[in-house]
């Protein structure tokens, strides 16, 4: 979603502004604003579209400045114009703003700076108010100011300003919208995110809820919301800086699907011992933890919804306690039933999900214990948690998520497996045969990209299709949706999943000939059942694609083509047979000449309702 980006020191701000910016592109934009300041005044240049767009505006000379602020821009309040983007000014022009998030109250502001202030709104966004309220309230101190100003605020933000008189500070305050400081040599940064500074620094303060940061060439100050000055310990980032860039291939897409065997071996075989146990990294649940639950809520949008629906079936079948799946945002508007006997499992790639977020908060107000599988280290969603297992995926750049989710499967297995073990309600050698089912995923994922070509092939053959059905029955219903959603999202192709039984009760009237299924088999125990299934559609003239593991004989028979994942157990089967789909969409969506990376009106993190 938006990207904040600030920068003050000796070197020009511009360039490291707009290099920060294009690490943040990933979040998904539609404009980009920068402000500098310089000699007394704020420069703002700013342009809808690429960043390149403004790239080209401001690299006259004239516009320079050492301390600036910067700003990618997904559109909420207002068409993604140039008058919308960010940065805004104050009604003299002396302080300028970025803000990522929503000022709530912002329509009873605006009136009041309206009337009271005479003050001419120049965009239509709620960002705007906030430059105005700092402006209202400057006197020369813009610290202050932006004291002043947040106290009239509601809402959700993180947003950075610098005034034109005080070209020695950028302020920045946080409250539910993620917001970093990067500390440098005779220089300071401020980023919403870790990916805007790889290229600068590795050693970041993480700003918390409530608080405001000082920045100045020389120091870094914190503030809590009374205004104590905080002591935070320095993290220092790991992540590979070649990790964050294309590495050679074409799409970031690409580049993660292939870098699924990695992301599992990373989050999967450093969490067992060499006595075959699961150790979750500090994460401690006794037998009377587990006992006392009576319901297991595992919440989550997206894709990370898709990995939560396979997450049923493994808590389900090892862990023995009632869980159930929902969207975080159908379940913070639901009044769920949860108490201190609910273990609520929250899932996010980005850990910033705004519903997930949100649905995380109901259930800690509610009781219950909350664990999250998150990618993003120091994300909301991670330290509001009780436990967290992360995702050691990296960061994943392309919208369409592909190693977050395997590796999000992996945790899931993980978790679930470690408290059956702990509650004794998954016997230790069903446990072990898993665990050495599990231990080959790393390879069996290599294998299964090699279907590469076989995908492409079909993705030549289909492209021009207009509407694909994906359908399978247990784990095999939620890589189901996953595929169709891969799809849908890159290649805006329409299309639909379906649990395979439930076909004929209604949908199966949309199969005319040659209408185009992809039908899971992955699941031994439920062949019989799913062959039936794709006899049904055959029967109807439907073109069918059958996934099934190596050596099923049988679905050849029936299906127009089979693709083959390497043999496996049931249980893990799901973590492979998504690959596949991944590889389809990626290959549609190119011959469609997508966008494959930043699918129109989507972003990666969604950080709004
Ligand atoms: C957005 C992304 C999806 C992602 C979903 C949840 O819609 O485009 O790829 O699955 O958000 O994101 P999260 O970061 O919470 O996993």
């Amino acid at each position: 979603m938006c990207g904040i980006v600030g920068y003050i020191g000796n070197d020009s701000a511009k360039n490291v502004i707009i290099n920060g910016l294009r690490g943040l592109e990933y979040r998904g934009y539609d404009s980009a604003g920068i402000a500098l300041g310089s000699r007394g005044r704020i420069l703002v240049r700013k342009e809808s579209g690429a960043l390149e767009n403004l790239e080209k505006k401001i690299t006259k000379s004239e516009f320079d400045g050492k301390i600036g602020i910067g700003h990618t821009r997904w559109a909420t309040h207002g068409s993604p114009t140039r008058e919308n983007a960010h940065p805004h000014l104050s009604a003299d022009g002396k302080i300028a703003v970025v803000h990522n998030g929503i000022i709530e109250n912002y329509d009873e502001l605006k009136p009041w700076l309206i009337e009271n202030h005479h003050i001419e709104y120049r965009s239509e966004t709620d960002t705007e108010t906030i430059a105005h309220l700092i402006g209202v309230y400057y006197q020369g101190d813009l610290e202050s100011a932006v004291k002043k100003a947040v106290l009239r605020m509601r809402g959700t933000y993180a947003f950075a300003a610098i005034a034109a008189d005080e070209p020695n500070k950028i302020v920045a305050v946080r409250k539910d919208a993620p917001l970093i400081a990067g500390i440098g040599e005779n220089c300071n940064y401020l980023a919403s995110d870790i990916p805007a500074l790889l290229k600068y620094t590795r050693d970041i303060y993480l700003i918390e809820n409530d608080e405001m940061v000082i920045l100045t060439k020389d120091e870094i100050k914190i503030y809590d919301a009374d205004g104590t000055r905080v002591k935070r310990e320095i993290m220092r980032v790991t992540w590979d800086a070649d990790a964050a860039e294309k590495g050679g291939y074409e799409h970031f897409m690409m580049k993660e699907m292939c870098e699924q065997p990695d992301a599992i071996r990373k989050t999967l075989l450093p969490r067992i011992d060499n006595k075959g146990r699961i150790k979750l990294d500090g994460i401690k649940f006794e037998k009377d933890d587990l006992d006392v639950l009576d319901h297991i809520y595992i919440v989550a949008c997206g894709t990370a919804y898709h990995a939560g629906l396979q997450g049923k079936s493994l808590f389900e079948k090892y862990v023995k306690i009632p869980t159930e799946v929902d969207l975080a945002s159908e379940f913070r508007y639901r009044k769920p039933l949860v108490d201190n006997r609910t273990l609520f499992i929250c899932i996010s790639q980005s850990g910033e999900t705004q519903d997930t977020l949100a649905a995380l908060r109901e259930a800690k107000k509610q009781g219950a214990r909350i664990l999250s599988i998150c990618n993003a280290m120091g994300s909301s969603i991670a330290r509001e948690s009780d436990d967290v297992l992360y995702t050691w995926a990296g960061p994943e750049i392309a919208v369409a998520s592909t190693k977050a989710y395997t590796t999000q499967l992996i945790c899931l297995h993980l978790i679930s497996m470690y408290m059956g073990r702990v509650r004794g309600t998954l016997p230790k050698v069903e446990f072990e045969r898993i665990i050495e089912e599990l231990k080959t995923l790393p390879e069996k994922a290599e294998e299964t990209l090699k279907t590469e070509n076989v995908m492409r092939e079909l993705a030549e053959k289909f492209f021009i299709k207009e509407q694909i059905f994906y359908i399978g029955r247990g784990t095999d219903v939620g890589t189901a949706y996953e595929g169709s959603l891969k799809l849908k999202e890159i290649s805006y192709i329409n299309s639909f999943a379906i649990a395979a039984g439930e076909l004929k009760h209604g949908t199966i009237a949309l199969i005319r000939k040659q209408t185009l299924f992809f039908a899971l088999a992955t699941q031994d125990f439920l062949y019989e059942k799913m062959h039936s299934n794709i006899e049904e559609i055959k029967a109807r003239n439907a073109h069918t694609v059958g996934i099934t593991k190596d050596g099923n004989k049988r679905l050849a028979k029936i299906c127009d083509e089979v693709v083959y994942i390497p043999k496996c157990s049931d249980e893990v089967a799901s973590i492979l047979a998504v690959i596949p789909l991944q590889l389809l969409a990626y290959h549609i969506a190119k011959l469609r000449k997508r966008d494959i990376d930043k699918p129109r009106n989507l972003a990666k993190s969604v950080t709004v309702e």
